[in-house]
């Protein structure tokens, strides 16, 4: 099994980046790591459809049962790797078992930051990211009657937002002044905040957690927020941010930094060792992002990018990654789309109206088109990732007018 490209991290990156290489032609072996003990799976439904009951646990599979063995692919769950030895290409396994590899890919994405409060370890604390971590939320769910969500990022707003449907009553805590600061600017960040108080989600902004306190069974009952009062509540669910999952690679000696460094093409600094998902620290073509050299892209499009980018490199036909950065969210009835990466100096142009809950706000750069986030717009969301990638120059006054055609303004610019 010398060739053989070891993969590990069995998730949408893993996935992806087995199933591109067999597309290109890949011939060798593949071995696919995963630690879980569920076979690779969906997760979007694990914030949304599987806490509210719209999706079931077994419609989750991210491939058929059939497909891992029709391409090849030597899927091992409940398989951790725990060592790796660049020198001699090979992969320690938690068993005591080795793995040689001619290629080996790095897909370990990344873990719930922890919450480094007095009393996290409580009884009915839990955060989000695997299906068995949904599954006990969802479990919890059912003899909660008063939840508390830390962290208004995208975890948090969409639990917040399934909870409350299937009738618990919810509190958001989020440490910054406005919701998902991160990836939105003000004006987005309040719409999003009133969409929330106005289905019934109570909000605490630029609040602390100082701690989590218990009742006698050890059980949580109450959030201490900093100011000193103390919010009651039976379920609490943690969504303040990732770490990405470096610790095997930087032990092995490869390059770190906020991730694992990589290029357009997923290659780390070591040779024949790839990377691609949430653990990629991934170089970003200029135009994409203005100052930012790279990113941890975390979304499902960045690990299936990165992932058929690191493909092409397996069969010599290197195709770095070029594609517009998007993904999504669905809060309450609201669908949320995100394209592109804003950047500080961009000329934001909304267009539709917050208080129909149906607009765009794009963000021009230089006069052209760089990003755009929609709610409940997705034709126009659609044309706006077009016109993204063609660089579109668009007269805000055209943009902001509901009324205005903007697919002619959808045509590729010239080479050169
Ligand atoms: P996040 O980084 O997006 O948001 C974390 C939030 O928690 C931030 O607003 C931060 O200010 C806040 N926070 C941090 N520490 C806090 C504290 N001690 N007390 C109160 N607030 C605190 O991360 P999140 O929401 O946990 O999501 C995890 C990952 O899952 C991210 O990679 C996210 O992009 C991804 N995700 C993507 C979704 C999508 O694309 N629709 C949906 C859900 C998650």
């Amino acid at each position: 099994m010398a060739d053989a490209l070891v993969i590990v991290g069995a998730s949408y990156a893993g996935v992806q980046l087995a199933a591109s290489a067999r597309e290109l032609g890949f011939e060798a072996p593949i071995v696919l790591l995963g630690d879980e003990r569920h076979a690779p799976y969906q997760r979007p439904p694990l914030s949304k459809g599987l806490l509210s009951g719209k999706t079931a646990a077994d419609q989750l599979a991210l491939r058929g049962t059939d497909f891992y063995a029709q391409q090849g692919i030597d899927l091992r769950l409940g398989t951790r790797a725990t060592g790796v030895d660049l020198l001699s290409q090979r992969v320690h396994l938690a068993d005591g078992s080795e793995l040689d590899y001619g290629w080996l890919a790095f897909a370990t994405g990344a873990r719930c930051r922890p919450l480094a409060v007095p009393g996290a370890d409580l009884q009915g604390v839990h955060e989000l990211r695997t299906l068995d971590d949904a599954l006990a939320v969802q479990a919890a769910l059912g003899r909660s009657r008063r939840a508390c969500v830390i962290g208004g990022g995208f975890i948090g707003l969409e639990v917040a937002a399934a909870l409350t449907t299937a009738g618990a009553s919810v509190t958001v805590v989020e440490g910054q002044p406005r919701l998902l600061a991160r990836s939105f600017p003000t004006l987005m960040s309040d719409y999003v905040a009133d969409a929330h108080r106005a289905r019934g989600v109570a909000l605490e902004l630029g609040r602390g957690v100082a701690a989590l306190l218990g009742d006698a069974q050890g059980h949580v009952a109450s959030v201490l927020l900093d100011d000193g009062r103390q919010l009651e509540c039976d379920l609490v669910v943690l969504g303040i941010g990732v770490l990405p999952n470096v610790e095997l690679a930087q032990a092995a000696g490869i390059a770190c930094d906020g991730g694992i460094l990589v290029d357009a093409l997923g290659r780390t600094s070591a040779p024949n060792v790839l990377a691609a998902g949430d653990v990629a620290n991934m170089a970003l073509p200029t135009a994409a992002a203005p100052g930012r050299a790279r990113m941890r892209l975390e979304s499902i499009q960045a690990a299936n990018d990165g992932a058929r980018a690191a493909a092409s490199v397996l069969v010599g036909q290197p195709q770095p990654l070029t594609a517009v950065p998007w993904f999504w969210s669905d809060q309450h009835e609201l669908k949320f789309q995100m394209a592109g990466l804003p950047a500080p100096g961009d000329q934001t142009v909304l267009r539709g109206e917050l208080a129909d809950d149906r607009f765009t706000l794009f963000y021009l750069r230089e006069g052209r088109v760089a990003a755009a986030h929609s709610v409940n717009r997705p034709a126009e969301h659609m044309l706006a990732r077009k016109l993204i990638a063609q660089g579109a120059a668009i007269p805000p006054d055209v943009l902001a007018h509901p009324a205005s055609d903007l697919k002619p303004f959808s045509i590729p610019r010239p080479a050169g």
